[in-house]
């Protein structure tokens, strides 16, 4: 038996349903209950920012999150697989027309990915001021906030529309199955079995 943690949404959907290619079954939550048990699998609906949390502490031998999620929080697990879903990029916004210069003595840059952002500029040796917001981050440039934003970007177009762009990409991110460092040891067989068959589906649809 494998517990698998997967996040809320599109992309706990768009897992379920690689399951049900693979077994043929369907696998569908009921209503809101947050664990759906079949003969194989447990399965556990988590907030996307606590899919590593319940792996890395065991309460979950696999899990499906972000590449950006992971970088951001800097768990011990193993990444088994980028299942090519959820692309995006973390990117540094600015107002249209604002160019980005480092050398400027104060810089002040508004998002929820903190040690990203934090890692970004140490290794270019600016000192940054990081302000830590929980969403709406591309508002911050336009009331006067932050100079700059590092957030999640997309089709591109809430920065779009709310008059920024782009000036320079930091990551792209993708949504990876995860594993527990332990469950990988302890239940081998099984962790390679559904990685084998996931990468199958992931590679010829
Ligand atoms: C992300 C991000 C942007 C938006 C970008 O937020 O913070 O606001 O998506 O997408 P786009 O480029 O397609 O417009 P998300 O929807 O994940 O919500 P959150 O703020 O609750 O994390």
């Amino acid at each position: 038996m494998l517990t698998v943690a997967l996040p809320k949404g599109r992309i706990a959907k768009e897992t379920l349903e690689i399951f049900s290619k693979i077994f043929g079954d369907s696998f569908v939550f009921d209503d809101r209950k947050l664990i759906l048990q079949t003969d194989k699998f447990k399965f556990l609906l988590v907030r996307n920012q606590d899919v590593a949390t319940y792996v890395y502490h065991q309460a979950a031998d696999i899990g499906v999150v972000g590449l950006d999620t992971l970088e951001e929080q800097g768990l011990d697990i193993i990444r088994l697989l980028d299942l090519r879903k959820g692309v995006c990029k973390v990117a540094i916004g600015m107002k249209k027309g604002e160019k980005l210069d480092l050398s400027r003595p104060q810089i002040t840059v508004a998002t929820k990915m903190v040690n990203i952002t934090k890692r970004y500029f140490a290794e270019r040796a600016i000192a940054a001021k990081i302000i830590k917001l929980y969403g709406s981050i591309e508002l911050a440039p336009l009331v006067g906030l932050a100079d700059m934003i590092v957030d999640i970007v997309e089709t591109g177009t809430t920065m779009k529309q709310n008059g920024l762009e782009v000036v320079e990409e930091i990551m792209e991110s993708s949504t990876y199955l995860i594993a527990n460092k332990n469950s990988f040891f302890e239940k081998k067989s099984e962790v390679l079995d559904i990685y084998e068959k996931i990468e199958h589906i992931v590679k010829n649809g």
